[in-house]
């Protein structure tokens, strides 16, 4: 994992704002030109209306104009692994690929690394509705 990554999702998810479920997650992506961009879940009275981590993150990295990620991490508490949800996996396949690394974290460190491939095969994405 590159040594950035794990550093910038902690400090996204010490900003998370989570006081329903208390669940602070965080997540940082490298592109492929080099730049990264990071971000924490922001929860919602209205609770679906919350949005993930991730979400944070690709978000501020399209405003920024990049559109490619090389590798992401994600960092949140608790034993199980905090593996991003379907609806992240699908969001971060929009400017990924199959082999795109997606490193799991606790607050001590890295846990796992998984390509994308693995969270979500066989995905649906641009390709898909390209005309080639
Ligand atoms: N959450 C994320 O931000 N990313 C994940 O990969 C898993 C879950 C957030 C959503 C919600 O704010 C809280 O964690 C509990 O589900």
């Amino acid at each position: 994992m590159d040594e950035a990554l794990f550093p910038l999702a902690k400090a996204a998810m010490a900003q998370a704002y989570a006081p329903y479920s208390k669940f602070h997650v965080g997540a940082a992506i490298r592109t492929r030109s080099g730049k990264y961009f990071s971000g924490c879940n922001v929860e919602n009275a209205a609770y679906p209306e919350g949005c993930c981590a991730e979400a944070s993150a690709i978000s501020a990295m399209i405003h920024a104009g990049e559109r490619r990620i090389a590798e992401i991490a994600v960092v949140g508490k608790g034993e199980p692994l905090v593996t991003p949800c379907g609806g992240c996996r699908q969001k971060i396949r929009e400017f990924a690929d199959a082999k795109t690394l997606v490193h799991v974290c606790g607050p001590e460190g890295l846990r796992q690394t998984f390509t994308l491939a693995e969270l979500l095969p066989q995905a649906f994405g641009p390709n898909n509705l390209s005309e080639e």
